[in-house]
């Protein structure tokens, strides 16, 4: 079984990095094989609403996302992590989603996208307490996993953590993390 983690945040060993390497950590014990995209790492365009991919389901635009849809298509799993930037995804991570408008227009107006329905996970860390610090977050993951074929079943939301590394501290999520990375491969 196959996991991708996509972490989305551009502090590298930041909180979001730290929660998604324990999630694969947990998929590993359960003898799955893990890949990390490190978005920020990455060349990816934000979506220009050229619209090609309405003809054939490829965007136009050549870039690193180039290598990320047949990793998206051919995963049996996927965790999504991101830091809560101004109660959204972070940018970096934001353009990815975006460019899978032609994942979108396979399933919905071409009807030719062949892949099962896999499982997925959305990690996220933001540093108030606000109590709909996540609910733009999880509509727009749930979206995106609609559009690519991914179940939404498991999530790992954490307030109050706002420095590098500050995420160690918490009582309780590093192991909520990677008991998530667990349940999602069984
Ligand atoms: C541009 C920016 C916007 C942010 N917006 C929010 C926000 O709206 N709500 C919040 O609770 N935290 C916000 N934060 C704080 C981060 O979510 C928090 O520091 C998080 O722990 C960073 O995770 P990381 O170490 O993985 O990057 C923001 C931080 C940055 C840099």
């Amino acid at each position: 079984m196959k996991v991708l983690g996509i972490m989305g945040s551009p502090r590298i060993k930041g909180n979001t990095e730290l929660l998604l390497d324990e999630a694969l950590q947990g998929a590993r014990s359960q003898q799955a094989e893990t890949e990390k995209i490190v978005v920020d790492k990455l060349r990816i365009s934000p979506c220009h609403e050229y619209y090609g991919c309405l003809r054939d389901g490829n965007c136009v635009i050549r870039d690193d996302m180039d290598d990320i849809y047949p990793k998206l298509l051919g995963t049996d799993a996927i965790i999504v992590a991101s830091p809560i930037f101004f109660y959204a995804v972070s940018a970096q991570l934001k353009a990815l989603i975006d460019r899978c408008q032609a994942i979108w227009a396979r399933k919905y107006v071409l009807k030719n996208l062949d892949v099962p329905l896999r499982k997925g996970a959305f990690i996220a860390v933001g540093a108030t307490k606000g109590e709909k610090l996540f609910e733009g977050p999880i509509l727009t993951v749930r979206y995106f996993f609609k559009a690519i074929n991914v179940d939404y079943v498991e999530e790992l939301l954490i307030r109050g953590i706002d420095q590098k590394g500050e995420i160690k501290e918490h009582p309780t999520a590093l192991a909520d993390a990677f008991e998530l990375g667990k349940r999602l491969v069984l």
